[in-house]
């Protein structure tokens, strides 16, 4: 059997004649993310796209993807107006697509500010990377605690306003590199789009800390996001980035601890929700034990 060639579908109208074509950057199970840019070519931008799903019957399909795209654009701008770091939503279509639109794909589609920078994933991988060189492996750890305090603090405002993320993953936080961008981090044009590309050792160091240290964390991919108050929902939220850090970085398990210590001390509730996150972990045991 031979292998086939991913080939991303068609992008809707007006997209088809921006030169130069926007670049794929991501593909996830349900949007493409593009860099492309915004009035001006110096002017970078993220294009979120959800093409339709063919095997979706295509009302549901244009009610499903009009809600997703509706519902992340307002949480974003909902979340901006309260001071959080999100990138600012430019724009939104979401109304299904007709005539020829509808045979290249239909969809809909959210433009946004461009975050320059890395996900804290990456950041994270790079980190692994460096640690094994750099024989500072405590002063590294330390920097990741400074960050991980950074996120927490995040969380759990963002947890005030009563938005539940639903989707915590390092994937979904942004390090945006700090006003005093080191020489050597990218603007994101020529080398992976900014993301930390050089891994290898003593000289990508400095680059890290500076990510580590003053890099502003912004959160994304609120596609998932729902809103709610409840102390449970919260701690779901938690423990979701929880599972998924322990299964993409364990090595930098006991620095995620800072994330839930920063958390707790960031607002008087914040407590409760920690105390709850105890048992949700404990149902989540019993769920894998039981299977
Ligand atoms: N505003 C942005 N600026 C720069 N890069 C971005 C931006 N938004 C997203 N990205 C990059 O694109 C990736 C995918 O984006 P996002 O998480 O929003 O989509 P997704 O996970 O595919 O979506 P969904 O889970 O809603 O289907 C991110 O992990 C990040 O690397
Ligand atoms: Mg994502």
């Amino acid at each position: 059997m031979s292998a086939s060639v991913f080939s991303p579908p068609h992008l809707p109208p007006p997209f088809v004649n921006t030169v130069p074509p926007p670049t794929l950057i991501s593909q996830g199970a349900e949007a493409l993310l593009y860099r492309t840019h915004f009035l001006q070519s110096t002017h970078p931008c993220a294009l979120k796209y959800r093409p339709s799903k063919p095997y979706r019957h295509p009302t549901l399909d244009a009610r499903l993807t009009k809600h997703r795209i509706l519902s992340e654009a307002r949480t974003m701008v909902r979340m901006r107006k309260e001071g959080l770091k999100v990138p600012g939503v430019l724009g939104v279509d979401c109304e299904p697509a007709h005539g020829d639109n509808a045979r290249k794909g239909g969809g809909g589609w959210m433009m946004m500010e461009w975050v320059e920078g890395q996900t804290a994933k990456d950041l994270l991988v790079a980190v692994k990377e460096t640690r094994k060189s750099c024989g500072r492996e405590e002063v590294l750890r330390e920097q990741v605690r400074n960050l991980m305090h950074r996120i927490g603090t995040i969380l759990c405002k963002m947890h005030e306003i009563g938005v539940i993320h639903g989707d915590l993953t390092t994937s979904n936080l942004m390090i945006r590199h700090g006003a005093q961008q080191p020489h050597g981090i990218t603007d994101g044009h020529a080398e992976g789009h900014g993301r930390a590309n050089n891994t290898s050792g003593i000289e990508t160091e400095p680059i890290l800390r500076e990510a580590l240290v003053n890099g502003e964390v912004v959160l994304i991919d609120f596609g998932l996001a729902t809103s709610s108050i409840q102390d449970e929902d919260k701690a779901v939220d938690l423990y979701v980035l929880e599972r998924a850090f322990g299964s993409t970085h364990p090595e930098a398990e006991d620095e995620f601890n800072e994330v839930l210590k920063a958390y707790g001390e960031s607002s008087r509730g914040a407590r409760v929700v920690l105390k709850r996150l105890e048992d949700v972990r404990l149902r989540g045991r019993k769920k894998s034990m039981i299977g």
